[in-house]
């Protein structure tokens, strides 16, 4: 049988050697970016241009002064101004496999290779089914989610799931959602959101029924949460659309909470045939399985699961009884042919290369730097980096007493030292590390130094 020009383009063996020559070449430049280093005086000056040109050009300074030039060596990236920070924010959680991982680099030139840049679902190619095939079978292996659609980001994979719980109960309308909770930036996403400051001025639409998240200090935490969520459906029974809740909130703070807190909301849900939508947009692929579902052993409960950033793309994964009607979901965006490649790529990592599971690299990462948090607690920093925690690759430590001015010195502090931190939580707020999956031991080493430096320094 005579093969497609497609495939014959994706398995040449002369384009693919051709991938992996220029893949060698970059990296070849990209080793000599080995650890941090402080701005460059020969592009002090271009670099400075070019941080104030795109905050210029969007009418708000940029956060950091980060512009990158596009080298990147695992955890280490390189900036316009000449500087080399450790990274350990990766664009709020999109590079789980850091700066030019070869093998990212190489999925993304096969994508590119395609002869369209974005792809559609009206017309898709092979990525995007086969995306579709590998995260569906892995959410599929435990829990009842059977089916996914593509959606560009978390914001519109939220909006998917949303709409899919709302179909299924019509014509309710009422949202049950932990106080604190980040959900995305649409105007329905922003209603979602339990963050007064990203909504100034937008309309209240009084959907969220709100409950109070996993406080570990409180021993009567799981009963309250439970009692409050009772008393939300006997008020508006027939009108609760579904219950969504983020596994651990991400911009809520990074409190983690254990299964004997979810497991009577998840029961009482079943009972009361309210959906249930776990947002693992942040969550994917970082507490040591692929799904935080896995790692808390509730996926039989799950109806509906988004997720996004280290997927690539986002996606709306539902059961059977979710498939919702011809028209709801759609959209022209599937995401592009690079994404999509990049995102089977990183289930194909892994999934295969010793990830996951407790003994798994994602699990000795988040105990070594939660053990170098903890020390640097007890000793040089007594008391000033406390409470540290997470799940897995998300970790967070309040400084100081946590308040916001507090950390926003330290963060600046810190990124101008060579470390990329960034903030969650309101009271209080906390440093948060997106960490990759690629760190060393020795890279942790260096956040060690940079953080006990910031700290001895005050703010
Ligand atoms: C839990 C959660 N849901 C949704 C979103 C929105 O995703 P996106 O920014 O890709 O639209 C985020 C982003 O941080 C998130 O953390």
């Amino acid at each position: 049988m005579s093969q497609l020009i497609g495939h014959q383009i994706q398995e040449s063996t002369e384009i693919q050697k051709t991938i992996s020559d220029l893949v060698g070449s970059v990296q070849k430049l990209n080793a000599q970016l080995t650890g941090i280093k402080p701005i460059h005086p020969e592009h002090a000056e271009s670099g400075k241009r070019e941080i104030e040109q795109a905050g210029k050009i969007r009418g708000r300074p940029l956060h950091f002064n980060y512009v990158g030039s596009g080298a990147g060596h695992g955890a280490y990236v390189e900036l316009e101004d000449g500087s080399v920070k450790l990274d350990l924010i990766n664009g709020i959680g999109i590079h789980l496999m850091g700066h030019s991982h070869p093998k990212i680099m190489a999925a993304a030139i096969r994508g590119a290779l395609v002869d369209v840049v974005n792809q559609g679902n009206l017309q898709p190619n092979r990525e995007y089914s086969r995306f579709l095939e590998k995260i569906v079978g892995l959410a599929g292996k435990r829990s009842r989610l059977k089916y996914g659609w593509l959606a560009t980001c978390g914001t519109m994979a939220n909006e998917s799931a949303l709409k899919i719980c709302r179909q299924k109960k019509t014509p309710a309308r009422m949202v049950l959602s932990f106080k604190n909770a980040f959900a995305g930036r649409s105007t329905m996403m922003a209603e979602l959101t339990d963050n007064p400051a990203y909504k100034q001025g937008l309309p209240e639409y009084h959907e969220m029924l709100r409950l109070p998240f996993y406080d570990k200090r409180d021993p009567q935490s799981i009963e309250k949460t439970l009692t409050q969520m009772k008393e939300h459906v006997a008020k508006h029974e027939g009108n609760i659309s579904c219950f969504v809740f983020e596994p651990m909130l991400g911009e809520g703070g990074y409190q983690a909470a254990p299964r004997e807190f979810f497991l009577p909301l998840l029961e009482f849900c079943k009972e009361k045939q309210i959906p249930v939508w776990a947002d693992e947009v942040q969550t994917f692929t970082r507490t040591g399985e692929l799904f935080a579902f896995e790692t808390l052993d509730i996926g039989n409960y799950i109806d509906v699961c988004t997720v996004a950033k280290t997927a690539q793309v986002g996606c709306t994964l539902y059961t059977e009884e979710f498939n919702p009607k011809p028209g709801l979901i759609a959209g022209t965006f599937s995401g592009t042919s690079a994404a999509l490649s990049v995102g089977i790529e990183t289930l194909e990592i892994l999934t295969k290369e010793g990830y996951l599971g407790k003994n798994g690299r994602i699990m000795d990462i988040h105990h070594k730097f939660i053990g170098m948090l903890n020390e640097l607690n007890e000793t040089t920093c007594k008391g000033k980096l406390q409470d540290a925690g997470g799940l897995g690759l998300m970790v967070a430590v309040t400084p100081f007493d946590g308040k916001k001015e507090q950390v926003d010195v330290l963060l600046k502090k810190l990124f101008d030292k060579g470390l990329i931190a960034f903030s969650c939580g309101k009271d209080p707020v906390r440093v948060r590390f997106l960490i990759p999956a690629i760190i060393k031991d020795s890279d942790i080493q260096v956040a060690k130094s940079l953080l006990e430096n910031a700290i001895l320094e005050g703010v």
